[in-house]
């Protein structure tokens, strides 16, 4: 800087020096003024308010600066924020814990401490100093202990258990872009999901509005016990505090926001859009958001330099401040995203207006972009999947398996997910077991349900793990809230159930129930390899040829028993060395001597490695054979007119609606239920009131004509619901005018002579005693038999003594409960909230119970829902009990037991009970042949 010299002081030079000065003044006033120097020189007090005021600005400011998560002192806390006081501290005692840990590889023998709502301390730590504290002490005798599950994707509260249309809060459909929504305004307290969720071992959620809109609001974590406020904030986790409205205190550090946005069929369907619609309508608003933060930021760097005249008001926008926090990169986003063009769609638009995105979620094709999902902005998010609901719609219709095997061995973290009630959360383990089954590592398997989706809410700080405080701690970077499972089994293997469960240190189960599991459920289930049908997933897009090869002859080596169907039972034939099969039949089992003169080299030999060869398994319930892609109606059969909402058309006269004139072969749900072992399907039309004829099929045929069909006209269906177009009243007046009355469909009149059986879809138990009087009423005035069935039948349980002592079968077609409806609100969970389950509960009455499911996509898992039953009986059902369930008496149940072939599945060691094993090929007698899935 040059020194400015005072010149010599002849008048012409000082009269141009006192410009120079004057300039110079002028110059540095123009420089200054507005600064904050400035504004010092010429200091005169603020009012107070106006101090505040700026004061309060300046923190505003500070924090669109700052980034979420935990206060710096966060892991020094001494309890939980959701401790509730006078909570004892448990000390849970000899457990196997998986922490969470090492990539979740660790895994501690020992105890565990819970107090004041947060762990403790973890492993063998000096119990002397214990003796102070008034301890619950809970002995797990060598129990498997996790962390509470956390659910990245529920729906739980605003949807509706049992669905009453004055409680769907889920969806606006008011306008596709609606950033200012909050799920926690319809969170109702009441929903009967809250305690089934809590006994499948789920202590947190994240509450998302549903995927009707492109941007359907915000979302919110809640813990899932009951809280003494009984309101849904007091469930919240770590809410925002933007929670409060605008002004709160901006000195403290940013809490994680929460968010869903959703592309593809949904938004598209509810608004009559397409994809480019919703692309712009994202566009829109992003560009609405960005203007907004532009606007703050330009006011705060004017704060910040102390320019505060003229400033007006911190900009602000109560629709658009939260979509501004997605831009600043405060909120935790969860996008609703199936195939490659709508990912696409979002990770364009996170580079155009940079913004990171949390998590994907259903996210069918994922498995076939890793490289795309790396281009998101800010990073690859979270790839929240269901492990197989898949093929409902066209966009899910690429889903696979092994797309959590997949993601993750790109790198990805993949987190499993209910979206209750679509998968019921109670079942969310189930997800992340049946993954591990196709594939998905053991560690990550449970990292998907604890800690992946924790970090993926921004919650990892707290949730997820079983990490211990300071107190004995090796480290002390994490200082988990204690919410801790202990559980009946190994958790990845089937039927896993907690024994009991602790959130914020408070037990939820006062007597829990318990199934005692065999010693085999302890371990990790030692799952098949899926290697080839993985590769040949992302080969084929999403769409693997599933038509097995056909044989003429096999051998099976190393069998380790035959059971076979036998006049409607089960014939069980012990070890034989050797079983050889032609053209669909066993023509001998024995040793390798007795069956010689079939062995010869042209055959193929499988080794069953000490395994089982079994029924193939009957599928009822789902409209397995009439659909395809159930929300696609060009794919289906479609439904059946309902003769009490309108006249059917005078064509049809007095024909009943049969499903053989509908079967439709080689779907993808069937190929895959064959390749999961189930060997026939008995189909019903779909429709309300009276459904028709069902029919009985082979899976494995490649068309109608290919002796596909076991039986044509199996059984008349008939659904009467609460729920229905007319009065129950009025459906059980039609139906006694179609028994009573004379002439109509030939299978109406079998029905009425007792010689084929009425199948009633019915869960409601005061439903079922009104058909049960007018089963006897019938059987007194005609002296007819009445061969009568209950499908559903999820409240049975309250007549299961009535129910048999009339000869009733019953099919369970929700084996795993859940109040769906208020026909159906008196479901029996099992344990560990009831000790009885409701096929134990028949069985032990007497009745003929079969098991069946009514999502197409399940049937492959048949075998899985058969074997949960057994093992949630306490014992009280065996192997060959189970098997019935799926195959002799779901057949006599529907009056065809004598008419099912010898078709027989073989599979390679392992337990057929758990997730091990898969099925290598069908022996079927109905198509003559052997398939092969090898
Ligand atoms: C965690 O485990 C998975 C599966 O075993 C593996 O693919 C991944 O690389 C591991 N991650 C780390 C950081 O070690
Ligand atoms: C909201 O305000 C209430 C009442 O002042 C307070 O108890 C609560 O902690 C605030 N919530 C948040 C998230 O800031
Ligand atoms: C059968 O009907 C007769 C006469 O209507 C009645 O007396 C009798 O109690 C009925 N029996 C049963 C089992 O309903
Ligand atoms: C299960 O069986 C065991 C004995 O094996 C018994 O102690 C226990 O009470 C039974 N549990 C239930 C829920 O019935
Ligand atoms: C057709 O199926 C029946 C069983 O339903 C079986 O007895 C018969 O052998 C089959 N025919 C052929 C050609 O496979």
């Amino acid at each position: 800087m040059a020194i400015y010299k005072w010149p010599a002081a002849d008048g012409r030079s000082r009269r141009w020096s006192r410009i120079y000065l004057l300039v110079l003044c002028a110059a540095l006033y123009y420089y200054y003024s507005g600064s904050a120097a400035f504004q010092l020189a010429n200091y005169r007090p603020l009012d107070p308010e106006t101090l505040a005021k700026r004061e309060r600005i300046i923190a505003q400011c500070r924090y669109t600066r700052t980034p979420a998560g935990p206060p710096r002192n966060f892991h020094s806390r001494d309890h939980s924020d959701r401790y509730v006081p006078d909570t004892k501290p448990t000390l849970i005692k000899n457990a196997r814990i998986w922490t969470g840990g090492q990539n979740g590889t660790e895994i501690v023998q020992g105890d565990l401490l819970l107090q004041k709502g947060l762990i403790r301390a973890v492993g063998n730590f000096p119990l002397h100093f214990l003796e102070n504290f008034q301890l619950e002490v809970v002995d797990a005798h060598g129990a498997w202990v996790t962390p509470g599950l956390v659910d990245l994707h529920s729906h739980l509260g605003v949807g509706s258990a049992p669905d009453l249309t004055g409680a769907d809060d889920t969806n606006s459909y008011k306008a596709p872009i609606l950033p200012w929504l909050r799920s926690l305004d319809g969170l109702n307290t009441h929903d009967e999901g809250y305690e089934l969720a809590r006994s499948g071992g789920v202590t947190t959620a994240q509450i998302l509005p549903g995927s009707a809109n492109d941007i359907g609001g915000q979302g919110f974590v809640i813990k899932l016990r009951q809280v003494k406020e009984r309101s849904p904030t007091a469930m919240l986790v770590e809410p925002p505090f933007t929670l409060n409205g605008t002004y709160f205190d901006h000195d403290l550090p940013p809490r994680w926001r929460h968010m869903k946005h959703a592309c593809g069929e949904n938004p598209s369907s509810a608004y009559s859009m397409t994809r480019m619609d919703s692309g712009w309508e994202f566009r829109l608003a992003y560009e609405s958001a960005r203007k907004l933060r532009d606007a703050q930021d330009k006011f705060c760097s004017k704060v910040e330099a102390g320019l505060w005249s003229g400033l007006g008001d911190f900009p602000e926008d109560l629709q658009w401040e939260a979509l501004v926090d997605v831009l600043r990169g405060k909120v935790k986003l969860s996008v609703h995203c199936y195939e490659a063009v709508d990912l696409d769609m979002i990770v364009r638009l996170t580079n155009e207006f940079h913004f990171p995105v949390a998590s994907f979620h259903h996210a069918g094709e994922t498995y076939l972009v890793p490289d795309l999902l790396k281009k998101t902005w800010g990073g690859a998010p979270s790839i929240a999947l269901f492990a197989a609901n898949f093929r409902k719609k066209r966009e899910a219709y690429r889903g696979s398996e092994f797309a959590p095997r997949i993601l993750t061995s790109h790198g990805l973290s993949v987190v499993m997910k209910s979206d209750h009630p679509v998968v019921n959360s109670r079942y969310l383990l189930h997800e992340a077991a049946l993954a591990h089954y196709y594939g998905l590592p053991e560690n990550v398997a449970l990292l998907s349900v604890t800690v992946n989706p924790a970090n993926a809410m921004g919650l990892g700080h707290r949730l997820g793990r079983i990490q211990e405080g300071e107190l004995w701690s090796r480290c002390c970077d994490i200082y988990c809230n204690s919410d801790v499972v202990i559980w009946d089994s190994h958790p990845l293997s089937l039927g896993a159930t907690p024994l009991q469960v602790f959130i914020d240190g408070i037990r939820q189960f006062q007597t829990p129930h318990v199934s005692v599991k065999p010693p085999f459920a302890q371990r990790c289930p030692d799952t098949p390899k899926f290697d080839k049908e993985a590769t040949e997933a992302f080969e084929y897009e999403g769409l693997p040829p599933l038509t097995p090869k056909s044989a003429q002859r096999a051998v099976f080596i190393d069998v380790g028993g035959v059971y076979t169907r036998s006049n409607g039972e089960l014939a069980i034939h012990q070890n034989p060395e050797v079983v050889v099969a032609h053209s669909g039949k066993i023509v001998c089992a024995g040793t390798r001597m007795t069956c010689s003169e079939f062995l010869n080299d042209e055959i193929v030999i499988i080794d069953l490695e000490g395994g089982v060869i079994v029924p193939g398994y009957t599928s009822y319930g789902s409209p397995l054979g009439l659909t395809e892609i159930r929300l696609e109606p060009s794919t289906n059969d479609g439904r059946v007119y309902n003769p009490l909402a309108r006249d059917p058309p005078a064509i049809i006269g007095d024909t009943l609606i049969r499903a053989i004139d509908g079967l439709q072969f080689e779907g993808r749900n069937m190929l895959l239920a064959y390749r999961g072992g189930v060997t026939a399907s008995i189909v019903a039309p779909s429709g309300d009131f009276v459904q028709g004829v069902s029919t009985a099929f082979s899976l494995g045929a490649h068309h109608l004509l290919e002796n596909a069909t076991i039986k044509s006209d199996v059984a008349l269906h008939v659904s009467i619901t609460m729920n229905g177009a007319q009065s129950v009243s009025t459906q059980i007046a039609a139906l006694r005018h179609l028994l009573f009355g004379t002439g109509g469909d030939e299978m109406l009149e079998r029905v009425r002579n007792g010689r084929s059986t009425l199948v009633v879809d019915v869960n409601n138990a005061d439903i079922m005693a009104t058909l049960l009087r007018l089963k006897a009423e019938y059987e007194n005035r005609t002296s007819k038999t009445l061969r009568l069935t209950f499908a559903g039948a999820s409240e049975s349980h309250l007549l299961a003594n009535e129910i048999a002592s009339a000869g009733v079968s019953v099919i369970v077609t929700q084996p795993k409960p859940f109040p769906d409806t208020w026909d159906e609100r008196r479901i029996l969970p099992g344990p560990p909230l009831t000790a009885d389950s409701l096929v134990s509960v028949l069985l032990a009455a007497g009745v003929n119970v079969g098991v069946g499911l009514t999502n197409e996509f399940e049937a492959r898992h048949l075998r899985f829902e058969a074997s949960r039953v057994v093992l949630s009986a306490n014992g009280s059902i065996d192997l060959a009990t189970a098997l019935k369930l799926v195959t002799t008496n779901l057949e006599k149940a529907l009056g065809i037991h004598d008419t099912m072939p010898q078709d027989l599945v073989a599979y390679p060691g392992g337990h057929v009970f758990d997730f091990e094993g898969k099925a290598v090929a069908v022996i079927s007698e109905q198509l003559g042949r052997i398939d092969l899935f090898v």
